[in-house]
C-alpha cells in the first residue's frame, strides 16, 4: 500500500530555498525510507512567478499568495526561507497558528523575536525548528541541544560568519589588505554586495544569541552583546600577530562567569596551533567546552545553498519522523521550556580580564616608549612583550607591546590617556588574546 506523503510548502525560492528543493527532489527514496513516507512540495511561494529560475519546477505549484498554504489543511510544515523580520515573522506566526510546523534558515528572526515565536509554537502544540540558523550546513544547535544536554557549558568559541574568515583568511595568506580581501569575497559570491552585518560582526553577534539561549536557558538581545567588526584591522596586525604565534580570527564567545553570561563578537588573537586557528575561507566551526564532554569541535560549511539546505532538511525529517509517530514538541526549541527563559545577566565588558595586543601608531622621538609603559604601569597592566617596526627618527612607527591579564576597564582608561598624547598619530588598535 502506498504511504500518505508528508505535505510541505516552501516560503522562498532562493539560495536556500532551491538547495532545499534539490535535496528533497533529488533524495526522495533516502528521506521516504529515512521517515517512513515520501515528503512532497505542494507549493513554493515567491515574490515573483516571472523570474527566471535556473531549475525545472511544476508551475502549478509556484505561488506569490502564502494564504494558499495556510488555508490547505493537507500542509503539515512550512519552511520559511524568504528572510529578513516583519514579513517573516507574520508568516511563522500565522503558519503556527493554522497549525502548521515551522522550520526557518532565518537567524535574525529567531534573535529577534525567537520568545515569542517559541511561546506561539507552545501554544499551537506545534515544532519550530531552526538549526539553519546557526552555523549553516553543521548540526551545531542539534548537537548543543541533544548530544551535549548533560554537560554545563563553561564556554563556546564560534567562528560563526563564513565572510570575516574569508576576508581574514585571504589578508593572512595573500598579504592583502582588508580592502582588497572583501573585494575577493565579493567577486567570489562569499560577501554581499552591502557586507555591514558580516563585517560589523552583527551577524555573528545574531547567531551567539541563539547559541547562548540554547546553552544557557536564558534571553539575550543580539544588540546587547559586546561586538566589535574586522575592518579595523591590518594586515600589519595580522603579520604582528604571526610574529608572536598567534592567529586573528573573528570569534563569537561566551562564557558562564559566575552566574553572569560573558558574551562577545571581536576580533580576536588566538594560538597559531590551536584547533579554531585551522578554520580557514568560508568556513564554520563551533567549540563546545563542557564540564564532563571536555573540549568538542563541530566544523564545516557555515553558509551556502547545499550546506544550509542540508540543515533544513535535517529539520523537515525531524517534524516528519515526530508526524509520524504522532508526537509533537518532543524536545523544545531551545532544550528548555520557553516558560523558564529569563533574561541573562550579563557581565559588563569593563570587568573582562583579558590578555591584550596593543598596536601604537607614534612619531619614533627618545622617551615615547618609556611614557606608554608609564601610563601602562600607572593602570596596573603589565607587559609581557614589547616589539616596535623600525626605528626612523622622527617618523611615524608602530609599536606593538602585548600585556599579562589586566581589566578591561583599565586598560580602556589607560589607552584614552595615551591616544591624547602629543605623539601619538591615530587611535592604538586593541585585540584580546585568548589565551
Ligand atoms: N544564503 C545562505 O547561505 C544562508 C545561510 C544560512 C541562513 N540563511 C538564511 O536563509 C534565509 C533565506 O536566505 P537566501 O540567501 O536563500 O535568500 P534569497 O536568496 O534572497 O531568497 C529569498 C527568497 O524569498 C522569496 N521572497 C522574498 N520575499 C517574499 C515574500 N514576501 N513572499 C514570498 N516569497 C518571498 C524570494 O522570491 P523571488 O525568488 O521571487 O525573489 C526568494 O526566492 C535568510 O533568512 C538567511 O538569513 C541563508
Amino acid at each position: 500500500m502506498k504511504k500518505k506523503s508528508i505535505k510541505i510548502a516552501m516560503v522562498g525560492l532562493g539560495t536556500v530555498g532551491s538547495g532545499v528543493w534539490k535535496i528533497l527532489s533529488q533524495q526522495r527514496q533516502l528521506l521516504e525510507q529515512r521517515i517512513g513516507a515520501p515528503i512532497e512540495i505542494k507549493w513554493v511561494a515567491v515574490r515573483s512567478l516571472r523570474k527566471k529560475r535556473n531549475f525545472a519546477l511544476p508551475k502549478s505549484c509556484l505561488i506569490t499568495q502564502t494564504d494558499l498554504i495556510f488555508n490547505d489543511p493537507e500542509v503539515q510544515i512550512v519552511a520559511e526561507l524568504m528572510g529578513g523580520v516583519s514579513e517573516a515573522k507574520k508568516i511563522v506566526l500565522k503558519a503556527l497558528k493554522k497549525g502548521k510546523h515551522v522550520v526557518t534558515a532565518n537567524k535574525a528572526l529567531i534573535a529577534e523575536c525567537g520568545s515569542e515565536l517559541f511561546h506561539a509554537a507552545r501554544q499551537a502544540k506545534r515544532d519550530l525548528c531552526f538549526e539553519a540558523s546557526v552555523g549553516g550546513g553543521i548540526p551545531v544547535l542539534r548537537a548543543l541541544r541533544e548530544g551535549l544536554a548533560g554537560n554545563h557549558l563553561h564556554s563556546i568559541y564560534g567562528i560563526i560568519n563564513g565572510t570575516c574568515n574569508f576576508i581574514l583568511t585571504e589578508m593572512l595568506h595573500k598579504q592583502m589588505d582588508f580592502h582588497q580581501a572583501l573585494k575577493k569575497a565579493q567577486e567570489l559570491g562569499f560577501a554581499e554586495a552591502d557586507p555591514s552585518f558580516d563585517i560589523q560582526g552583527v551577524d555573528a553577534a545574531q547567531k551567539l544569541a541563539i547559541l547562548i539561549a540554547m546553552a544557557y536557558g536564558v534571553e539575550i538581545p543580539a544588540n546587547k552583546i559586546h561586538t566589535e567588526g574586522i575592518e579595523p584591522i591590518s594586515l600589519l596586525d595580522m603579520q604582528n600577530a604571526q610574529r608572536f604565534g598567534y592567529q586573528i580570527k573573528l570569534l563569537a564567545i561566551a562564557k558562564s562567569v559566575r552566574g553572569q553570561v560573558q558574551a562577545r563578537v571581536q576580533p580576536t588573537m588566538i594560538a597559531q596551533d590551536s584547533m579554531l586557528a585551522a578554520v580557514q575561507g568560508e568556513n564554520n566551526a563551533v567549540l563546545f567546552d563542557g564540564d564532563f564532554v571536555g573540549q568538542t569541535l563541530l566544523y564545516g560549511k557555515g553558509a551556502g545553498s547545499e550546506p544550509t539546505a542540508s540543515a533544513v532538511v535535517g529539520d523537515i525529517v525531524e517534524i516528519a519522523r515526530n508526524i509520524q509517530v504522532g508526537v509533537s514538541e518532543a524536545v523544545a526549541p531551545l532544550g528548555v521550556s520557553v516558560e523558564s527563559l529569563k533574561a541573562a545577566k550579563i557581565q559588563p565588558i569593563d570587568l573582562l580580564k583579558s590578555e591584550y595586543y596593543l598596536r601604537f601608531q607614534v612619531i619614533d622621538r627618545p622617551g615615547v616608549l618609556a611614557k606608554i609603559t608609564q601610563i601602562l604601569s600607572q593602570y596596573k597592566i603589565s607587559i609581557s612583550s614589547v616589539y616596535q617596526h623600525g626605528h626612523q627618527s622622527g617618523e611615524e612607527v608602530s609599536v606593538v607591546v602585548l600585556t599579562h591579564e589586566v581589566l578591561e576597564k583599565n586598560l580602556q582608561q589607560a589607552i584614552n590617556k595615551i591616544n591624547r598624547l602629543s605623539f601619538v598619530r591615530a587611535a592604538t588598535t586593541i585585540i584580546r588574546v585568548e589565551a
